[in-house]
């Protein structure tokens, strides 16, 4: 078997979920290798949120199917322990410590006692690069703080799945980076599946090998951060390279990569 083969973990198919008359995902169909990291992007109001809550079983779809490791996930009850979620705005229990907050899991679906449970919090805790915070409230950390918590209460039953909703959303671009790499290490180091919806363009540049582009409840394109230069899409293009700076940029970078402009061009020679 060839290294680079890996089972489909996550297949969708038809995915349909209806609010009234109206479609907020209309027959999406994707399959996400174990272990990969994928980014669903697209605007605000096309679907994302509604497509992460049927993956995760935390609502019914209206039609079609979510196949998680072999197991259809709106048939029977899911691993719920095997799901790690980051909700959008983190959804922190404000009246509950740092440590209280990702204690909560391990609370709900283990027999662990104090010690072994603060053990692993504490463990969680310092991989999100967070320490000395064990006892202070969500008032008391700043955003970029409220998404290392709510990622390590995420993360703290050892999940198999990683869902992230927009976990840049309210964050500054330098935080939101490092907050894209923290969860594309996580998914490697502990070899999860995960998948992180956003609008942020910067992020699925940074982080996506794997890009699925949704459109008013439609898939509209598939395909990594380097094939993204080279779209055609015009709905995908009007979204990502919506300024005309960045049009510029997605031309400059055709050109180095159809090795038309030297990648290692002087620009301070060019500029004399
Ligand atoms: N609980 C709900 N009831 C009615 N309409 C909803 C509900 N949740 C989402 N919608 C609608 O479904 C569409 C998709 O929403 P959502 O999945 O939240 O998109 P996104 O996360 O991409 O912004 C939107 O038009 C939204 O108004
Ligand atoms: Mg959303």
């Amino acid at each position: 078997m060839s290294v680079t083969a890996k089972a489909t973990d996550l297949a969708i198919s038809g995915l349909t979920k209806a609010f009234g008359t109206s479609l907020a995902v209309d027959g999406l169909t994707l399959r996400i290798a174990a272990g990969e990291l994928v980014a669903l992007l697209g605007p605000s109001g096309c679907g994302k949120t509604t497509t992460l809550r049927m993956i995760a079983g935390l609502i019914e779809p209206t039609a079609g199917d979510v196949l998680i490791g072999g197991f259809r996930v709106t048939h029977v009850p899911v691993h719920r322990r095997n799901i790690g979620m980051l909700f959008q705005g983190s959804a922190l229990f404000d009246s509950m410590t740092v440590e209280q907050n990702i204690m909560f899991p391990l609370d709900m679906f283990t027999t662990d006692d104090f010690s072994t449970k603060l053990k692993r919090v504490n463990e969680v805790l310092e991989r999100v690069n967070m320490k000395d915070v064990n006892k202070k409230f969500p008032a008391e950390i700043s955003g970029g703080m409220k998404k290392r918590v709510g990622i390590a209460r995420a993360i703290v039953l050892n999940p198999k799945y990683l869902f992230c909703d927009e976990p840049n959303s309210g964050l500054d671009p330098l935080t939101s980076i490092l907050i894209d790499k923290l969860i594309k290490e996580i998914t490697t180091e502990y070899n999860i599946t995960t998948v992180v919806n956003t609008h942020d363009m910067n992020s699925v540049m940074e982080t996506g090998d794997h890009i699925i582009y949704m459109y008013d409840g439609l898939k509209e394109w598939e395909g990594s951060n380097k094939e993204i230069i080279f779209s055609k899409n015009k709905k995908l293009n009007d979204f990502i390279f919506a300024s005309e700076f960045l049009q510029d940029a997605k031309d400059m970078r055709m050109l180095e990569m159809k090795g038309k402009i030297d990648n290692n061009r002087n620009m301070d020679e060019l500029l004399k």
